[in-house]
């Protein structure tokens, strides 16, 4: 890849992340949880940032824009319909939206459900997404300002990149999504499998990122809706797959 992602925690489960074109040199900030990981971040990675990539508004993923956009001189772009919540905004982007970045585009993709404007980054030559809090390693955001067909649409949208599309998202929540996971879909054998490996790297304290939309598809129960076993399990083999997500999106509100 000509690009390099340079991974971090922040907060307390949070992820922050780097993104650097290594002919040209340009890097961004995917998000700004807080101020001082993602500096120290910056200082080893002897990069240096020309913009802040924000996907919604919610203070975990804003805290720090007006503090790393006085010391390091970026721009900040994120999503129009949040403009007004997102400190600092210089840019904004809607669906569709192409930003130019390195050698190739970040293309724009909307996916309200989480919040209203929530949107992810898709990089198509580097075959790589930022999700952020819409798509998880194996769960999805919670809905807080759109109802679940309003995701739904969101979701689909992600399901159908390439299923070798590299996929960062915003939070380690992975193991308790791979728990409410197996209640889901407990016949699974790569659900199964990939649980043993999560539970294996959160034991050694490493993320459990980067997924793809491939493992995605296999195994997390927000984007299998259309899968039969699941269905069964609850006793949904004829309801609409919007309804099926749903009911997966009301269980987890309630695990
Ligand atoms: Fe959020």
């Amino acid at each position: 890849m000509a690009v390099e992602i340079k991974l971090f925690m922040c907060r307390t489960d949070n992820f922050g992340a780097l993104l650097h074109d290594r002919e040209t040199g340009e890097t961004a900030i995917i998000d700004a949880p807080e101020e001082g990981p993602i500096q120290s971040a910056i200082e080893h990675s002897g990069w240096t940032p020309s913009t802040i990539l924000t996907t919604h508004h919610h203070a975990d993923h804003v805290e720090a824009n007006l503090a790393l956009k006085s010391r390091y001189k970026l721009r900040i772009i994120g999503p129009e319909a949040e403009r007004d919540k997102i400190p600092g905004i210089d840019d904004t982007v809607e669906q569709g939206s192409v930003i130019p970045f390195g050698n190739e585009t970040i293309e724009v993709i909307e996916t309200p459900g989480h919040t209203a404007g929530h949107v992810c980054y898709y990089l198509p030559k580097s075959k790589l997404a930022f999700t952020a809090d819409t798509l998880f390693a194996l769960g999805c955001g919670r809905l807080f300002e759109r109802p679940a067909p309003v995701m739904f649409e969101s979701l689909k949208k992600l399901a159908a990149l390439p299923p070798e599309t590299v996929i960062y998202c915003g939070h380690e929540y992975t193991l308790s999504n791979a728990r409410f996971a197996l209640t889901i879909d407990p016949d699974n054998a790569a659900l199964r499998a990939r649980t043993d490996k999560i539970e294996a790297l959160r034991s050694d304290g490493r993320p459990t990122l980067p997924t793809t939309i491939g493992e995605e598809l296999a195994t997390n129960p927000f984007l299998r809706w259309a899968d039969p076993a699941i269905r069964k399990h609850l006793g949904m083999e004829k309801a609409a797959d919007v309804d099926v997500f749903a009911e997966v999106r009301k269980r987890k509100d309630n695990f």
